[in-house]
């Protein structure tokens, strides 16, 4: 490209914020793109530990004066701070002021990114947010480019890393408490997990590409979210029974009059499933499409310099004036009562007429038992065991779980969790 470069600020000079200006000052962008500003609450701190770059042609402006940036000739802002407010408002100024945006800010594009779509058009700026879910794997530009053509049918994602380094270490042996504790010694995890745990990180992302595969708006409160925090080795052991593993997947899938069934949480993955492969701080997303079939992007979905190539993949996209294809997105209406083969893990203290209580239960929902497993050498006192069933309504099984609740042999509630078809 000939003629002056697209310029360039940063708001939050974070883990990624620091990792994007690195890549735009050493990286093969540095011909194109001019890192001209750096905004940070305490700012001084930021530039201490900053060391300059000898590529640095003019001397970046460090402000902590966020108005120095949205009145300044800067062609792009990039939001890096993270969260709904304050970073949503300036997000909002700059495309009012007619700047382009790139943000990472999964939360803030869930929630407002169809009227920050709006805003941007209106004032002729971009507004793209590629590093917003699974950080450095391009899904979300392989759906605006690459599968914008196709009439994308499900979505399956392996999507929140922390889960997926939990998970995979409990596969490999490990129990829930001692893996939580360190994915927390290497970073993985924050000191109040609720977050990633919960299901709820995955969600924002979930909404994200519902909107852009499914094209159905789907509100954030509208999907459940199950925690992995119940889980056991137990529920591993029994996984494997059946050939597969347990992941935490956010599944989103079109109905056939336009309705949306779409949950986040624990669920069976076949070992034959590319899901199942994921291991550690990995993401993968597999998007079933009508006419293509299955297509399926994995690898480092967070970390500063994977999400940074994101941001400024971005950036390189919007100085091309390469526009991402915005096809609409409908109301959609929604639940997640996902009709599939469902495995319960129960734990009770075993005594005559237990599986006929939970079997009559499950019958008068209409849901059928299809195997019951029991692994030897535990306790008749705290005796874990397995029931899978065919495929149903998971709000049939929770009905009839309610039921089986009541029964004094229970030790603590059953844990349900779906399972995935590997095709
Ligand atoms: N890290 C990842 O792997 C990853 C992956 C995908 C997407 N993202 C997204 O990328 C964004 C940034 O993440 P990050 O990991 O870089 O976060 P981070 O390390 O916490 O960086 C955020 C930066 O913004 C600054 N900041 C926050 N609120 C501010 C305010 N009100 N005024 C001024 N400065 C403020 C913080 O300053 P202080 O130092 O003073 O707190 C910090 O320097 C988030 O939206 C996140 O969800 C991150």
């Amino acid at each position: 490209m000939q003629g002056a470069k697209t310029k360039v600020a940063i708001l939050g000079f974070g883990t990624v914020g620091s990792s994007v200006a690195r890549i735009l000052l050493e990286g093969p962008a540095a011909t194109e793109l001019q890192l001209t500003h750096v905004f940070n609450r305490d700012v001084a701190r930021k530039r201490a530990s900053w060391v300059a770059h000898p590529a640095t042609e003019n001397p970046l402006v460090w402000t902590e004066d966020v108005e120095a940036i949205l009145s300044s000739d800067v062609d792009i802002v990039v939001e890096l701070a993270g969260g709904l407010d304050p970073a949503g408002s300036w997000v909002r100024r700059a495309l009012e002021a007619g700047k382009s945006v790139v943000t990472a800010n999964k939360k803030l594009i869930a929630v407002h990114g169809i009227a920050l779509h709006r805003l941007a058009r209106q004032h002729g700026a971009h507004l793209f947010f590629g590093a917003a879910v699974a950080g450095g794997i391009p899904v979300i530009p392989g759906l605006q480019q690459g599968l914008a053509g196709e009439r994308v049918q499900r979505i399956e994602g392996i999507l929140n890393g922390t889960c997926n380094y939990i998970l995979s270490g409990m596969e490999a042996g490990g129990e829930y408490g001692p893996m939580l504790a360190e994915a927390q010694a290497r970073g993985y995890a924050e000191a109040d997990p609720t977050e990633d745990v919960g299901g709820f990180d995955a969600r924002a992302k979930l909404v994200i590409l519902s909107r852009l595969a499914l094209r159905a708006n789907v509100p954030l409160d509208a999907v459940r979210c199950r925690a992995i925090t119940r889980l056991t080795a137990i529920d591993f052991d029994y996984a494997r029974l059946l050939g597969c593993t347990v992941r935490q997947v956010s599944r989103a899938e079109l109905g056939a009059a336009g309705e949306v069934t779409a949950m986040v949480g624990p669920m069976l993955v076949p070992l034959r499933s590319p899901l199942a492969w994921s291991r550690g701080t990995e993401n993968m997303v597999l998007i079933g499409g009508e006419y293509g079939g299955d297509v399926v992007f994995s690898g480092y979905g967070a970390g500063g310099h994977p999400t940074a190539v994101a941001v400024v993949s971005d950036l390189l996209a919007i100085a091309h004036g390469s526009g991402a294809v915005e096809l609409p997105s409908k109301e959609a209406s929604v639940s997640s009562d996902l009709h599939l083969r469902h495995s319960v893990r129960f734990v009770v203290s075993d005594r005559p007429g237990i599986v006929a209580g939970i079997a009559s239960a499950l019958a008068r929902e209409g849901v059928n038992i299809d195997a019951l497993l029991q692994k030897p050498g535990h306790a008749k006192s705290s005796l874990p065991f397995v029931v899978t069933v065919e495929p149903c309504a998971g709000s049939a099984l929770r009905r009839a779980l309610a039921e089986v609740e009541q029964m004094d042999c229970l030790l603590e509630p059953p844990l349900e969790m779906e399972i995935l078809e590997s095709d």
